[in-house]
């Protein structure tokens, strides 16, 4: 058998594999290799999770954001961006919309808003809390202090979100101004984790100047972290950002991550992103079909979603929104999975 088939037996007996090996079977993907990570990915999920998905209701909060990522269209340095920020009562609404909907966990993501202070959101997370008991809290609002996240903490939430980006610190610098700091990101990522939360790491698949050693780093930076949550998603070109002219990451390289996040840990909550079915009408499926096992459907009012464009094409409506879990639940179904109604907590 050759190498790479041996490291992904490897990977998929071990959980573990050297950045030198993690490089080899990045720089040898092929289709034949990836329907083989894919199968032993899928066969793995199956033994932690069965054949559920889990679905996450997710509330756009703001796109008011301090940051100026290159990649991001909701960058402080974006004119064109249409701005807004959700009340609290709007806030809510979308949460009884979605409970109703059989979402029984909310994710509140927006942009690095001052607005949206530790007391505002602990207020907002313990409202939802109090009205929905059964139901988890996520939060995805970026980098704050080891005390503002404590507070949010006890306030109720459950999980938080914070990609990563990149674990190799020279790449970050290169997707972000010199005032984002990769050390902070990794700072809040260990508080995170420290203090008690579900936490989720991730990157972008194919961000300009990523390489295979990059992505490498990256999947040894998730072996040793141990998250509970990992998104990725192709990075896609938002015509009004420093990076519009750098190619959008690929259909086939996202989905092939996606197995080997799930050969190094078999019960990471591994979602089949936005991203992913906005390059491919079947990207999220495909996700599935290599060893994805939760999507997040967007809650947030109608009025708002096309503003909430981080990068150009964004699926917004259709099968992408909460509304329409009925097309999602036959989707999901296509691929021999089934979504449950269920916090989807990651199982130990
Ligand atoms: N393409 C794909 N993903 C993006 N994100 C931000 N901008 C883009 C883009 N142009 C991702 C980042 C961020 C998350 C909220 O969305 O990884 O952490
Ligand atoms: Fe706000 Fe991208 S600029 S995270």
């Amino acid at each position: 058998m050759n190498k790479a088939k041996q490291l992904i037996d490897r990977l998929e007996a071990q959980h573990s594999l050297s950045i030198e090996e993690y490089e080899y079977l990045i720089e040898n993907q092929s289709d034949e290799l990836a329907a083989y990570a894919a199968e032993k990915a899928v066969a793995l999920r199956k033994q932690v999770y069965g054949t559920d998905v889990y679905i996450r209701g997710l509330i756009e909060i703001g796109n008011i954001c301090r940051n100026d990522c290159y990649y991001c269209g909701i960058r402080r340095s974006n004119p064109a961006c249409d701005r807004y920020r959700l009340t609290e009562a709007q806030i809510l609404d979308c949460a009884r919309e979605g409970y109703t909907l059989g979402f029984r966990t909310f994710v509140m993501q927006g942009g690095e808003d001052s607005a949206f202070s530790v007391d505002v959101v602990c207020h907002l997370v313990r409202q939802i809390k109090a009205e929905f008991p059964d139901c988890a809290v996520t939060l995805s609002l970026g980098e704050f202090p080891r005390e503002a996240y404590q507070a949010m903490f006890d306030a109720g939430a459950d999980r938080y979100l914070l990609r990563h980006e990149t674990a190799d610190k020279a790449h970050y610098e290169k997707l972000h101004p010199a005032q984002m700091s990769f050390d902070n990101r990794m700072r809040c990522l260990r508080d995170l984790k420290d203090i008690g939360y579900q936490t989720g790491c991730g990157f972008m698949v194919g961000s300009p100047y990523q390489t295979a050693q990059t992505l490498a780093e990256d999947l040894k930076f998730i072996e040793e972290f141990r998250p509970e949550m990992c998104g990725i998603g192709p990075f896609i070109p938002q015509k009004d950002t420093p990076f519009r002219d750098f190619p959008a990451g690929t259909c086939e390289q996202t989905v092939y991550l996606l197995s080997l996040l799930r050969l190094i840990q078999p019960n990471l909550l591994l979602p089949a992103t936005t991203a992913l079915g906005t390059i491919r009408p079947d990207g999220r499926e495909r996700g599935l079909q290599a060893g994805a096992n939760v999507v997040m459907p967007n809650l947030s009012p109608l009025g708002v979603r096309k503003k909430y464009a981080l990068y150009d094409g964004k699926l917004c409506t259709g099968e992408e929104a909460a509304q329409c879990i009925g097309c999602l639940s036959r989707r999901v179904a296509s691929v021999g999975c089934r979504i449950v109604t269920a916090r989807g907590d990651i199982i130990r």
